[in-house]
């Protein structure tokens, strides 16, 4: 959990022009072109136009809670330096090849003369006066090593900015004034933001490696190869940014690692400090800040990339016990899940997990969401909207910010799952590819309509199902794994994730009895905090304390059953087999059309999850009945002299409007 808090056009056309022509339109549309020599090849991409109140710095200005105003997002393929794009109308989009989409699900037309207004918290009225700028970003056409072809934007050391991440091309802010009339602004891409700040040739700056931060402890001496320490994988988000939940960076800590000794507090009189090693993994993505750190078919091995390839360069390079019960993980919120789906995909690895207000632990609840038994991701049958975000207000649980409105904020700034924000990312590591090579989505982003059948392919996931699915098969988790989770949440969790945490907790209660998992749940508590909301060394003791009795000389050494490689999970030949190119293609069918004594009986075909389908009968070559909407799994009958032919075509949201024909019965 974070917050700030495919088509092609035919190459070789000098000039495309995207969209509908402008005099359609009747308010405000922009028109956007490139400044010699700023773009020399041709690229697909997303362009975001943000509007903000004259005087307020549109890239400051498009925070979901924060700042609401008006925004708008829209496509480009094969955009080339002598393209002209066109901004107009938008929301509810279908195609996302010629489609705008506003943010908050609005139009362009709907921007208003006269007065601008803010959305949230309260309507504040401020002049027609608006500061407008552009911004497109550039995504690069890759081909994964299953064969299927994306077009995304490799952050470059930024954690994968949803908007002007380095090499973004940007227009100069300008301040326009709404006439109410059909109005065309022109706008021209002039700049490309520069990589900045980030230097991290460590890793390889933009290459996308993994890397590691490693603190060492006081006194490490790297020629004294008999002194071997524990390590703490603490899980967070892009590590080269020093952000929210990272006990590492207080300055307290920092004085305290660094000279060896603890200062006396109102817990511990002074002494020294824990002996252990520190790492902090680093691992942006095309899709987020964070890869989530295990095996994915969206986003790629990197479980396998973290855990079989940079851990054991670690504990070669650095003095660290190279056995379980001395590799601990924790982390919160994201580095909560990844903590905790770490240890209990890899118990042969990792001995324990101390997780923290996890991401959804169980799909029962992702946030709010009761995601396997609503037909609506956005709204409860009563009507009632779903939230995604609470805050503590003067000791009220007030809710803050809805799924729809989240969703629709991040379907502003990419389709199909790319936004690199929360929601998008959780489709990408959760789900599996989708037809057109982006995650299948579990829900339509624009109604919210849950689409069952998407949301299967995310239960290798759900952490609680994969614990009591393999609780006494080869894996033996039941066994391996009792007594090595820890987590913590608080009842008020902002993102509701004390939720899913429950719903872990029930279905592992069921199989193992109260306690087998350790569930601190906090009365009151928001999101945040170190586990428990210990005190920094008091918590570290916890882990060092963990170490000593699971350690071969201690209480209750850690059994080799209980790290045996067949308690593995996630393995990346089984993610990408279910979840990957492959997998997508064999779950299609073609129209399957067979004779039923003087009619023609014929299926509609598999389509992908929240495929709308339309069917018309062909005779002889020629369409001769309307199409009909028909759903996945439908049959249709029909009666006719000739060669009759079922042709289905199949739309969806970031997908290519695709035919599918059935073969020629001749009747
Ligand atoms: C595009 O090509 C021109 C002429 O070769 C060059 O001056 C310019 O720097 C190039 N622009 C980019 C962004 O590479
Ligand atoms: C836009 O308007 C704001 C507020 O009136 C002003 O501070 C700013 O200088 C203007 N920008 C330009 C480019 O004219
Ligand atoms: C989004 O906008 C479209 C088009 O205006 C409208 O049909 C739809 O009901 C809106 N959806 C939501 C959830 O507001
Ligand atoms: C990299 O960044 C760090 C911290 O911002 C700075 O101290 C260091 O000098 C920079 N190194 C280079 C090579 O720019
Ligand atoms: C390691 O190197 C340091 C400094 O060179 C030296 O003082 C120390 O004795 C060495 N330790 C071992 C265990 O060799
Ligand atoms: C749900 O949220 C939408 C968008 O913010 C809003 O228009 C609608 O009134 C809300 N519905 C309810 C029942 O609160
Ligand atoms: C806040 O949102 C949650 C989750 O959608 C809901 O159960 C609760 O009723 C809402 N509370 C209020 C006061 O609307
Ligand atoms: C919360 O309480 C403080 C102090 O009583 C008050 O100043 C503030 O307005 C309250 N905030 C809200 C949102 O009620
Ligand atoms: C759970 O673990 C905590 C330490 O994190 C410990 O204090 C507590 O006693 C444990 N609870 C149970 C029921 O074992
Ligand atoms: C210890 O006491 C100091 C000073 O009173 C306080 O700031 C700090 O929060 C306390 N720490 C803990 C862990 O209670
Ligand atoms: C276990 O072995 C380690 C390393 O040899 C040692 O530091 C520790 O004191 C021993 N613990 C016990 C309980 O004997």
């Amino acid at each position: 959990m974070g917050r700030f808090a495919a088509g092609l056009f035919a190459a070789g056309l000098a000039t495309l022009t995207y969209g509908s022509p402008i005099r359609t339109h009747h308010g405000l549309s922009v028109q956007l072109s490139v400044a010699d020599g700023l773009l020399n090849t041709s690229t697909d991409g997303r362009i975001v136009l943000l509007l903000a109140p004259t005087g307020v710095d549109p890239l400051e200005d498009q925070d979901v809670i924060t700042s609401p105003d008006h925004f708008f997002g829209k496509n480009v393929y094969r955009f080339d330096g002598g393209d002209t794009a066109f901004l107009a109308g938008g929301a509810g989009f279908y195609q996302p090849k010629t489609g705008v989409y506003g943010y908050p699900n609005v139009s362009l037309d709907d921007v208003a003369a006269g007065d601008y207004v803010r959305i949230t918290p309260t309507p504040t009225w401020h002049p027609a006066a608006l500061t407008i700028q552009a911004i497109l970003t550039p995504y690069e056409r890759v081909t994964r090593s299953d064969g299927s072809v994306v077009s995304v934007k490799f952050p470059c050391g930024d954690g994968s900015l949803p908007v002007n991440g380095p090499g973004s091309l940007t227009t100069v802010a300008t301040n326009i004034t709404i006439s109410g009339q059909p109005q065309v602004e022109k706008l021209i891409f002039t700049d490309i933001t520069p990589v900045e700040e980030f230097n991290g040739t460590e890793i390889g700056g933009c290459s996308q490696y993994v890397g590691a931060n490693v603190l060492l402890p006081h006194g490490y001496q790297a020629n004294d190869t008999s002194t071997q320490y524990p390590t703490l994988y603490h899980q967070n988000h892009w590590a080269a940014d020093a952000g929210a939940y990272n006990y590492l960076t207080s300055e307290a800590f920092a004085a305290a690692w660094d000279s060896g000794i603890i200062p006396e507090t109102n817990i511990t009189a002074e002494r020294e400090t824990p002996k252990m090693i520190i790492v902090q993994f680093r691992h942006e993505t095309a899709f987020y800040d964070d890869s989530y750190a295990v095996n994915t078919a969206n986003i790629g091995p990197y479980g396998d990339a973290l855990n079989d390839e940079l851990l054991p360069y670690l504990e070669k390079t650095f003095n660290m016990i190279s056995a379980p019960y001395a590799r601990v993980q924790d982390g919160g919120s994201t580095g909560g899940w990844e903590s905790i789906a770490n240890t209990i995909f890899r118990p042969d690895l990792f001995g324990v997990c101390f997780s923290s207000y996890p991401d959804s632990l169980d799909f029962h609840r992702h946030q709010a969401i009761p995601l396997y038994s609503v037909d609506n991701a956005y709204t409860l049958p009563s009507g009632e909207n779903i939230t995604s975000i609470r805050e503590n207000i003067n000791g009220t649980l007030t809710n803050v910010t809805a799924v729809l409105q989240e969703n629709h904020w991040e379907l502003t700034f990419g389709t199909s799952s790319r936004s690199q924000l929360q929601w998008d990312v959780w489709n990408a590591v959760f789900g599996a590819q989708g037809y057109n090579n982006y995650p299948l989505e579990p829900w339509d982003k624009v109604t919210g309509e849950v689409f069952h059948e998407a949301v299967e392919y995310w239960k290798p996931m759900d952490l609680g199902m994969h614990v009591a699915t393999n609780w006494d098969n080869e894996l033996n988790l039941g066994k391996a794994l009792a007594g090595r989770i820890f987590v913590y949440v608080g009842s008020w969790d902002n993102y509701f994730l004390n939720l899913g945490v429950l719903e872990f907790q029930k279905t592992v209660d069921a199989k193992g009895g109260a306690g087998w998992a350790n569930i601190t749940v906090l009365e009151e508590q928001p999101h945040g905090g170190n586990y428990q909301r210990r005190e920094i060394w008091n918590y570290l003791d916890l882990v060092a304390g963990w170490v000593q009795d699971h350690a071969p000389n201690g209480t209750t050494p850690l059994s080799a059953d209980a790290t045996s490689p067949s308690t593995r999970g996630n393995k990346w030949e089984d993610v990408i087999a279910r979840g990957g190119h492959q997998a997508a293609v064999a779950r299609q069918s073609w129209p399957v059309a067979h004779k039923d004594g003087r009619s023609v009986h014929a299926s509609v075909g598999t389509w992908d999850p929240g495929m709308k389908l339309t069917a018309q009968w062909v005779v002889n070559g020629r369409p001769v009945t309307k199409p009909v909407a028909v759903k996945q799994g439908d049959s249709l009958t029909f009666k006719k002299h000739g060669k009759v032919q079922l042709a289905v075509t199949g739309h969806k949201r970031g997908y290519t409007d695709e035919t599918r024909r059935s073969k020629t019965i001749a009747t």
